[in-house]
């Protein structure tokens, strides 16, 4: 990373945590379950570091909307978080919900991005989530496009978000998994990302 870059960032990411509501949202989260807490944070970094990368504009939306984009795990019970084995149906549909539960948290007009963000981190993921209860799968992005204006930038914010969130999965530990091999990773990035094959390219630049 440049010199320049390196200061950037740590001017952005000083400036978000200046929000004593991003504060609370995110310290709420490192109280509840600290792995999401962690993950939170990279998926952050990557995202900031990601929308430079892209010249993207309202950076400091994008790096907030990163850092929160997990904040409805908040009402997902933790046995189901920590649930080591596979999810039953109705836990899944708990879990599948989280997106929404982070759009309902994030409301008012200083996250209006955020909040596309956090409904809209899982779309660009095959499988893409929440669905109906008939199975229907609820697209985040037309939910929150008939209630909102939904622009270019939500559209690559969420697909940035949601590149560096599948990334960090597959990289980090979990409860039901160790961390994968870097070959494995790239394969099952490329595999599971919908979004532009470009953002799956800048993310694996970035750890190289
Ligand atoms: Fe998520
Ligand atoms: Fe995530």
């Amino acid at each position: 990373m440049e010199k320049k870059e390196l200061r950037e960032l740590s001017l952005l990411l000083a400036d978000i945590v200046r929000d004593d509501d991003i504060v609370r949202h995110i310290s709420a989260l490192r109280n509840y379950h600290f792995e999401t807490y962690t993950h939170c944070l990279r998926v952050c970094l990557y995202s900031i570091r990601l929308g430079y990368m892209n010249d993207v504009g309202e950076i400091r939306s994008l790096g907030r909307g990163a850092l929160l984009h997990d904040v409805g795990k908040l009402d997902v019970p933790l046995q189901i978080l920590d649930k080591k084995g596979s999810l039953s149906d109705v836990e899944r549909k708990i879990m599948d919900n989280h997106p929404r539960f982070g759009f309902q948290r994030l409301q008012g007009p200083n996250y209006d991005r955020e909040r596309k963000i956090a409904v809209g981190h899982h779309e660009h993921k095959k499988g893409a989530y929440p669905r109906t209860d008939s199975g229907r799968v609820l697209m985040p992005t037309a939910l929150a496009l008939e209630k909102r204006n939904y622009d270019l930038l939500d559209f690559v914010f969420t697909q940035i978000v949601a590149v560096a969130d599948i990334y960090d999965a597959l990289a980090s530990r979990r409860s039901y998994k160790p961390p994968l091999k870097k070959d494995d990773i790239e394969k099952i990035l490329s595999d599971q990302f919908t979004g532009d094959t470009v953002y799956v390219g800048q993310m694996l630049s970035l750890i190289k």
